[in-house]
């Protein structure tokens, strides 16, 4: 194989706000909808209090204090050699209700010293404008996305992002792993659709909440096509990405029966969304999908222009694991992880939290995506979250975590090959923060230590893992060493 990286291949890291900045409630900041879920572990999941019950531990509330630690940190990307740095906005240090006639000048002031702090390391801030973050006065005054409503607020609130960082920021992504409002939690995390108090994270959903959770996925499709038109205005410079959570789901046998169950499923995944932001248009299968589903949307009429005219200019997505599918129980042995419950597939190992690894399953992912819409498309979360030991001599030798990524490095390198338009790399929770899934700071991806944990003792003290240097290492070479 003779394929290298592209010379100016966008290597760096990506975390969210509500998973590292911490800082709640300072400087004018309003309550997101994360900030009203508690801490769970895998046997317990997360759940949603209406009100902050002050016996609870929520992890957003703390996270990794990034926003006292913000310098330092920036300073340890930038050892690493980072080209980009993927983070969110806080959308309630901006606008603290959502609706807010004014934005909140504390929070722009944060994030403008954040991008400063980047700038004077050559790094380029990729910015989420929706990470899991939706106001929750949102939530509990209009239903959060599944109100049209919604849709103005957050165009609203980009107008103020694109137009105060405009000297700062050209890499943009709407909303993140959109398509998971349609998997998990009836679209609370990621939509702000609500959900009955006491709720999990995890619970079943139900008829109505499904049907909200599609409604919502479209009114952020909506919004999203009006905040790529929106950037593009104010600034030509400007790259909008959509952002997917990948995923490649395997049949189990070549029965053909499973090999359709897994297509579908892949297909709905993947393309559902993706097809309407690069597109401009929903996939064949939707209708049909709708229909067995007994799911009606409301489209407006002027949404099929508006989503032809925003369609966007990278595709990212994010890419942990696989999934594997039968219909023929006898054959199926179960994983019992977090958010992995299902078939196991037996030639793939699997994470202490149950997440198969599958470096091959994204060179097939970056393939099949790339084949379907030939745009530029970027990584933008991958990793392993493991337990981390802190040795004697305060070391923390991650080998399987080095492993994890050079094993996803050595894919996008095939893949690439394989003549794939890849730009760009940012590997999951760089520096360790609080997992979305469990809210547990003891499931690290990091490269960087971060001394707090589950049971809220740790200074936040900062210390680079074993796999820092490997990556330092990756980047420096231009992913030519990866030993
Ligand atoms: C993605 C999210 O689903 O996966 C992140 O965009 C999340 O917010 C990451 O943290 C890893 O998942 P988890 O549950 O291990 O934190």
């Amino acid at each position: 194989m003779t394929t290298e990286f592209p010379k100016n291949f966008l290597w760096g890291g990506a975390t969210a706000a509500n998973q590292i900045e911490g800082a709640w409630d300072v400087d004018g900041k309003g309550v997101s909808v994360q900030d009203l879920l508690t801490g769970g572990t895998v046997d317990k999941p997360r759940h949603f209090t209406a009100k902050v019950d002050p016996d609870a531990y929520y992890p957003s509330h703390t996270a990794s204090d990034f926003y006292h630690h913000y310098k330092e940190d920036i300073k340890l990307l930038a050892e690493m050699g980072f080209k980009v740095y993927r983070l969110s906005i806080n959308w309630t240090r901006i606008f603290p209700n959502g609706d807010d006639e004014k934005p909140n000048q504390a929070g722009i002031d944060f994030y403008h010293k954040v991008f400063q702090e980047c700038h004077k390391y050559g790094i380029e801030p990729l910015v989420t404008i929706s990470h899991y973050e939706v106001p929750y006065h949102l939530t509990a005054a209009y239903g959060g996305f599944s109100s049209r409503k919604v849709i103005d607020f957050f165009e609203n609130y980009c107008r103020v992002l694109f137009e105060s960082y405009k000297d700062e920021v050209h890499l943009w992504l709407t909303f993140n792993e959109i398509n998971t409002a349609l998997m998990f939690g009836g679209g609370y995390i990621q939509a702000g659709v609500p959900v009955k108090d006491g709720s999990s994270i995890f619970d079943r959903v139900t008829k109505e909440q499904r049907q909200n959770a599609f409604q919502a996925v479209h009114n952020q499709l909506v919004a999203s096509a009006k905040a790529v038109k929106l950037a593009h205005e104010i600034n030509p410079e400007n790259k909008v990405g959509c952002m997917i959570a990948g995923s490649e789901v395997y049949p189990l046998t070549p029965d053909p029966k499973d090999v359709l169950l897994a297509q579908q499923q892949t297909e709905m995944n993947n393309f559902y969304c993706g097809d309407v932001h690069v597109r401009g248009a929903y996939p064949a299968f939707a209708k049909k999908y709708w229909r067995d589903n007994d799911i009606h949307l409301e489209i407006d009429p002027s949404d099929a222009k508006t989503l032809k005219d925003g369609t966007v200019d990278f595709y990212s997505f994010s890419y942990y694991s696989s999934g594997a599918v039968t219909i023929h129980p006898e054959k199926q042995e179960k994983v019992n992880g977090n958010m992995s419950s299902g078939t196991k597939n037996p030639y793939l190992k699997y994470s202490d939290w149950g997440w198969s690894m599958d470096p091959e399953g994204l060179r097939i992912y970056l393939n099949q995506v790339y084949q379907r819409y030939q745009i530029p498309l970027m990584i933008v979360e991958n990793g392993l979250g493991a337990y981390d030991k802190v040795e004697a001599d305060g070391s923390i030798n991650d080998d399987y975590r080095i492993d994890y990524l050079r094993g996803h490095v050595e894919a996008m390198k095939e893949a690439l090959d394989d003549g794939v338009d890849l730009i760009g790399y940012t590997p999951w929770g760089c520096i360790d923060l609080a997992s979305a899934s469990t809210g547990q700071m003891s499931k690290r991806y990091g490269f960087i230590y971060v001394n707090r944990h589950d049971d809220q003792t740790g200074d936040y003290s900062r210390t680079p893992k074993k796999s820092f240097y490997w990556y330092k290492k990756v980047i420096e070479s231009n992913g030519k060493e990866v030993e």
